[in-house]
């Protein structure tokens, strides 16, 4: 049954991609508003099952909590303040709302930065909507709601509250695994993902739709068969980038994977297929009722795709909600202050896996010059003389070795090898005592998209040296209207006299601009997360439940 919902589903949508006519679009939607109704129809049973068994877990929970007096659970309980919602007759959507919020995560178990962000939102959401009962979508079999649940605790020391959480299995991930298209790999999965969608819907319909994993052609499935479920998208990195559309005429051979790839007859089909699915990629955004992205880069992509066709919608631009970081932990454990300064030394730290678009030379060659101008410097040359620490991770019989073996040549070749220090898969109390004791934090990607590490090194206190582009300079090393928080650099030269113009700031000046970043590091924080979700996912909510008042049936 499912299957061949599927299959019609999937030549009925190719169908109007190809004929597009009004009337064709008319037909389509109506058909999928039907094919929606039967799936809620048909999973109205389950719901409430899931209703009457989060009640009774709910119950047992509090029993549990009023036996051990004052349990631990009490503590983690602070509220998020975000203010009431108000939905769109004008009354107040309270703490109080009940309905299910689905989450499409087929990946839930993966344990990487994704992940965080999907278990932040959800805990997150628990608190302002204690009532809300948390579905997600996964494809992880293996793991229990209990094995999950204790595995967020110990994964990213946070508890959720279980008895509102559900997992729901699907059984067809396999179709979004980019290996079952070794062609046409982006539209594959797109298509896969609404197979994976439609088997997500058969178990439960939501109330609310949240695809959190960047399957945004699911949203649109939703859209269609259930006008009336409000969506919304965490977007950490667009399907397809305006960046790659233009690599494809760029002949440098800088730019990445495809850089150049638009020549001869393959490049033009290439090209065409590109934009065709840009442009598919592109309506698909104006099925998105709220986009929140983890960066302005990724927002900046995102408004020049989604933006044309989202001029309709309520909520037009993408906002930025940056994923939540390990902030809080590096401010406890590293004191900023005059007295600590002493035990900074002047070094500089460079914390990236070991990989040529980290462009690791470019430090080697910056550091090398910088030192040699010290040298001559009567002023410096008598002074301590700094080092350089290079911390990444090496994945093993990879070309990373062969990198980092050339990497050390370099430091030779530059006469640095002395004052450069290497070291591989370092633990995370060896790098927080680098942190602690080093001076600089540097970074020398072209573009990186956002940089967790310079984040971090702000968070502990060290003046950034960093690329001049993507992330660092867009979102991380910016003046919030204080003073800087660091240094940008592009060339050679401007990173060498930038070491030395972080190391000759007065010590004054130095512990302010320490105390700086560290405040604007404070933007990354798990509570500015979730304080930014609530009131994006308020605006679904509040959508939700005036549709409702509106309109009880379907
Ligand atoms: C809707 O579901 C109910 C049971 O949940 C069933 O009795 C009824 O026939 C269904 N209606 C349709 C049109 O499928
Ligand atoms: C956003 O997600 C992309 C893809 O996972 C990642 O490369 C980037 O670093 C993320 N940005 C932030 C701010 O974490
Ligand atoms: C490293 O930086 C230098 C100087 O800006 C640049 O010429 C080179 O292309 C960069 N290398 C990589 C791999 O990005």
């Amino acid at each position: 049954m499912a299957f061949i919902i599927t299959s019609i589903t999937l030549l009925v949508l190719l169908a109007t991609f190809l004929l597009v006519p009004p009337v064709a679009g008319y037909v389509l939607s109506t058909a999928l508003r039907t094919v929606g109704w039967f799936l809620k129809n048909k999973t109205n049973g389950r719901r409430e099952v899931i209703l009457s068994r989060v009640r009774v877990e709910e119950e047992e929970f509090r029993s549990k909590q009023s036996s051990s007096t004052a349990g631990p659970e009490d503590e983690d309980w602070e509220r998020v303040d975000s203010g009431a919602g108000v939905a769109n007759n004008g009354e107040p959507v309270g703490d109080d709302w009940e309905g299910v919020i689905g989450f499409f995560h087929p990946f839930c178990n993966a344990g990487g930065g994704g992940e965080r962000v999907l278990w932040t939102a959800v805990k997150a959401t628990q608190e302002r909507w204690p009532k809300a009962i948390c579905v997600i979508y996964t494809g992880d079999h293996e793991v229990t709601k209990t094995a999950m649940i204790e595995r967020v605790e110990t994964r990213f020391n946070m508890r959720l509250h279980a008895p509102t959480v559900v997992l729901l299995y699907l059984s067809t991930r396999k179709y979004i695994l980019s290996s079952m298209y070794p062609h046409m790999t982006l539209l594959g999965q797109s298509l896969g993902s609404l197979i994976v969608a439609i088997d997500a819907f058969n178990l439960l319909v939501p109330d609310i739709y949240v695809d959190t994993m960047g399957y945004a052609f699911t949203i649109a499935l939703c859209k269609y068969f259930f006008p009336s479920v409000p969506t919304g998208a965490y977007v950490h990195y667009p399907t397809i980038s305006t960046d790659m559309l233009e690599s494809l005429d760029d002949g440098s051979g800088v730019k990445g994977l495809n850089s150049g790839a638009g020549a001869g007859w393959k490049g033009v089909a290439k090209k065409k297929y590109w934009r065709l699915f840009a442009s598919l990629y592109g309506w698909v955004g104006s099925k998105v009722d709220v986009v929140m992205t983890n960066s302005s880069w990724t927002s900046a992509h995102i408004d020049s795709l989604w933006g044309p066709s989202r001029k309709i919608l309520e909520h037009k631009k993408a906002t930025v909600v940056f994923p939540p970081t390990a902030v809080s932990e590096l401010h406890s454990s590293i004191e900023v202050s005059s007295a600590s300064e002493s035990t900074r030394e002047p070094s500089i730290l460079y914390i990236a896996q070991f990989r040529p678009e980290k462009n690791h030379s470019l430090v080697l060659r910056a550091f090398s010059r910088f030192l040699s101008q010290r040298r001559k410097d009567p002023a410096t040359s008598s002074q301590r003389t700094p080092k350089l620490i290079l911390i990444g991770s090496v994945r093993h019989s990879s070309p990373d070795e062969t990198h980092i073996y050339n990497l050390r040549l370099l430091a030779h070749e530059l006469h640095i090898r002395e004052q450069t220090e290497f070291l591989c898969d370092a633990s995370w109390p060896a790098i927080l005592s680098h942190l602690r004791t080093s001076s600089i934090g540097t970074n020398a990607m072209w573009n990186e998209h956002f940089g967790i590490g310079v984040v971090e090194y702000q968070a502990a206190g060290l003046i950034s040296v960093v690329h001049d582009s993507g992330g660092p300079r867009e979102d991380i090393v910016i003046d919030l209207g204080d003073g800087a928080t660091g240094f940008r650099a592009s060339t050679e030269e401007e990173f060498a006299a930038a070491f030395e113009a972080a190391l000759a700031l007065p010590e004054e000046e130095k512990v302010a601009m320490r105390l700086r970043a560290r405040r604007s590091a404070l933007r990354f924080t798990e509570e500015e997360f979730s304080r930014k979700w609530i009131i994006e996912l308020d605006k679904l909510v509040s959508q939700q439940h005036s549709h409702q008042q509106r309109k009880p049936l379907i």
